[in-house]
């Protein structure tokens, strides 16, 4: 009996493709967007690979606030200029691995003014108990990770860079924007065309950290030895 349904087959070019996408994916800060608009339709297909995502129990517990009116991005970049003071100081007093301050200084972290688009993303908590989340509380706020990475993705392959900026108070973010108090701001996400999209990560601790060689991202045990096909990849 033929299978109904079936999903579509994909070849070795259509999984090569989707992991040069994966790989050519970067955060992309203010010092690298055009003011250029972005066409609605653009957004759009962002949008739509973003209801794509997995989410647990299918609760699809993601909501979006675009925000393009400058003066609502300025008290957004005003919360981050608090904040990336406050992280300045635990840099300046040697708490995390990048060290030295003048470093910090020199990062450009957000694009919130630059970006002709920011979404701001939240979750949206469900009232009663969701499949699969009732043990792990945190499988919501997952779900909605899963629909920004699709985002991210799906700009990257139409030549849209995307930044994520965490250096915000999630609070003050919330109060700007009029979102509902149950709410939780997962992401702040800059968007908009790009002078060029570096070949690698922009952010280089200090420490030299590097992409990560795979074996060294699972914890192999006794019983559960990992086995690498490809142990040259990275
Ligand atoms: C959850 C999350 C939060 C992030 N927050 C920031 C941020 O506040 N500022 C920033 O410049 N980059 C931020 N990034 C981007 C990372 O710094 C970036 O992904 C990393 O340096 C690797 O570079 P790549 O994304 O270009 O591969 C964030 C990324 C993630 C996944």
């Amino acid at each position: 009996m033929p299978i109904q349904n079936q999903g579509p087959h994909f070849c070795s070019d259509d999984s090569d493709l989707l992991s040069e996408i994966m790989s050519a994916r970067r955060d992309v800060r203010g010092n690298r967007f055009l003011a250029d608009e972005l066409a609605q339709e653009d957004i759009e297909q962002i949008f739509a690979a973003a209801l794509m995502a997995p989410s647990v129990g299918f609760s699809q517990p993601w909501e979006f606030i675009t925000i393009t009116n400058r003066t609502t991005k300025e008290l957004i970049a005003d919360s981050f200029f608090i904040e990336n003071e406050k992280a300045k100081a635990l840099f300046q007093a040697g708490k995390f691995e990048v060290g030295k301050l003048e470093q910090y200084q020199q990062l450009k972290l957000e694009g919130i003014l630059e970006s002709p688009l920011n979404i701001a993303v939240f979750y949206n908590p469900k009232n009663g108990p969701v499949l699969g989340q009732t043990s792990m509380p945190d499988m919501g706020r997952y779900s909605v990770v899963c629909a920004i990475q699709n985002m991210w993705l799906k700009a990257r392959s139409l030549n849209i860079g995307m930044g994520w900026v965490s250096i915000l108070d999630p609070i003050k973010v919330k109060t700007i924007l009029n979102a509902p108090q149950d709410r939780e701001l997962i992401a702040y996400l800059c968007l908009g065309k790009v002078d060029k999209v570096s070949i690698s990560p922009n952010w280089k601790p200090s420490s030299g950290r590097k992409k990560r060689h795979h074996s060294r991202s699972f914890f192999p045990t006794a019983t559960n030895k990992i086995a690498l096909a490809h142990p040259s990849i990275h």
